[in-house]
């Protein structure tokens, strides 16, 4: 364990110590318990049954309307059919204990469960055995990625989300935006593999995010703008498209960003800054510990992405940005070398440094790093900062000494597809080679 894990795992208990990348406290004000003292309304006294066919939406709604001003909506251990969508809006000092799984059945697009503008909230599950099962291959199948969202919170402070499942997203698994004051941790992911089915997408302030798993094909755990004090930690993209920042377009304001501890397998990337055109700012932001196997693009910034139409403006300006300590293979360094760091020339990068980098590459005997408009030190980039320049690339044909990286043992070895049912995993133990979880798994 690292000494920083230490501190960080003893300030959990005395919030008030600032650490890292977060401006302050994060998580509920009052414990579940205390709101569970308080008030508890369980679904099943609205009319939910846990028989997978009555809709769970109404019920859901009105247990809360209950409990929102403070108290603990529960549902139970069981299976639930959810065929409408809920809007949990308003409220505050309340939580949500998911201990029963719940399936989509509706087919209507937005969020299967909506949380926004409340002060002190939790989502949780007290056994580690919540869940919600999107059942998106039923839509994927048919060549679609239309339909819900699984979780979306809004506007939410003082709160945490943790120890629950979401698996097969008909679109995107949990976004969170414009939230203060959050922590997200001890979450398994798993969606199908395929583009737009991201895992987490965070744009707030202040959070926390710790101890996740994501599989699926697109996003991982990644910020857009605008994002500030962002802690990300012990990350397990276990074949996913990978972690980014991004896509980022016109005023982009993010800063203050610290991903560390992140393995990546199987993915598109390790972590890709990823934008066209666009103005604004990224700052003050480090990439920590990294191990990567298996992956097409290691290292990625890529402000010419020819996946996204170009936005107006000069490009969006990336400094004081640090990779550090980023070990293990890349699927093939001769097509896709590890470091590829190309800067808008409108907005040349300063103050990148790529310290402790050592990658090599699963297939051939040669990898490449590349280069344009980009400056500081370390790989390819050239000292000091001036002028935009053409992409300039160096070619490596031996492999950088202790390049050797641990791999996870429950690594995935074939992805889920999009045509069948995704099974419901259990949440894991361990999300990076050789760290513990920083808050013991519910249940276990
Ligand atoms: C969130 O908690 C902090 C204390 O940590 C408090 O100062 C702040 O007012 C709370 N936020 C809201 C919106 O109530
Ligand atoms: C660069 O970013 C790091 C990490 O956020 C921060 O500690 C440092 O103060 C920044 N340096 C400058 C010159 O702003
Ligand atoms: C990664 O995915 C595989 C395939 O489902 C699964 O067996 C494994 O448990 C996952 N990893 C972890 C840490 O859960």
């Amino acid at each position: 364990m690292y000494l920083s894990q230490v501190l960080l795992g003893a300030v959990a208990l005395l919030p008030a110590v600032v650490v890292g990348q977060l401006s302050g406290k994060v998580g509920p004000l009052t414990t579940h318990a205390a709101k569970t003292a308080k008030k508890t309304c369980s679904v099943l006294d609205y009319g939910a049954k846990a028989d997978k066919s009555t809709d769970i939406g109404p019920p859901l709604a009105a247990a809360w309307a209950a409990c929102k001003t403070g108290g603990t909506v529960v549902v139970p251990s069981g299976d639930y059919a959810m065929n409408t969508w809920v809007t949990l809006s308003g409220g505050s000092a309340w939580a949500l204990q998911l201990d029963g799984v719940i399936y989509r059945t509706g087919t209507a697009g937005g969020n299967m469960i909506f949380v926004g503008a409340v002060d002190d909230f939790e989502l949780f599950s007290s056994t580690g055995k919540g869940a919600i099962q999107g059942n998106g291959y039923e839509i994927h199948a048919q060549g679609s990625r239309t339909g819900a969202r699984i979780l979306r919170l809004n506007k939410v402070t003082n709160f945490s989300v943790h120890d629950v499942v979401l698996v097969d997203a008909p679109a995107f698994h949990f976004s969170m935006d414009t939230c203060t004051n959050g922590e997200v941790y001890n979450m398994a992911i798993r969606g199908g593999d395929w583009g737009g089915l991201d895992g987490i997408d965070v744009w707030s302030n202040n959070i926390w995010i710790h101890d996740v798993m994501v599989t699926n094909k697109d996003e991982c755990v990644t910020v857009k703008s605008p994002s500030k004090n962002i802690l990300i930690e012990n990350i397990y993209c276990n074949s996913s498209g990978g972690c980014a920042l991004g896509s980022l377009g016109a005023d982009t304001a993010i800063s203050q960003v610290h991903y560390k501890n992140v393995y990546t397998w199987s993915s598109n990337q390790m972590m890709m800054i990823k934008s066209n055109g666009g103005s604004g700012y990224v700052e003050d932001v480090v990439f920590e510990n990294f191990i990567g196997h298996g992956n097409a693009y290691s290292l990625d910034v890529d402000q010419y992405w020819s996946s996204m139409s170009a936005v107006a403006g000069d490009g969006v300006q990336l400094s004081n940005i640090t990779f550090t300590n980023w070990k293990g293979t890349e699927a093939d360094g001769a097509s896709r070398g590890p470091v590829k760091i190309v800067c808008a020339d409108g907005a040349p990068c300063t103050d990148i440094s790529v310290t402790d980098l050592a990658m090599w590459t699963e297939t051939g005997s040669k990898q490449t790093y590349t280069c344009r408009s980009a400056y500081g030190s370390g790989a390819c980039l050239k000292a000091g900062s001036a002028a935009s320049y053409a992409a300039v690339t160096s070619t490596q044909t031996a492999a950088p000494a202790g390049y050797t990286a641990a791999s996870m043992a429950a690594d995935l070895k074939t992805a889920f597809g999009t045509t069948v049912s995704i099974p419901i995993p259990a949440i894991p133990t361990s999300y990076y080679p050789g760290a513990a979880p920083y808050s013991a798994i519910a249940g276990a």
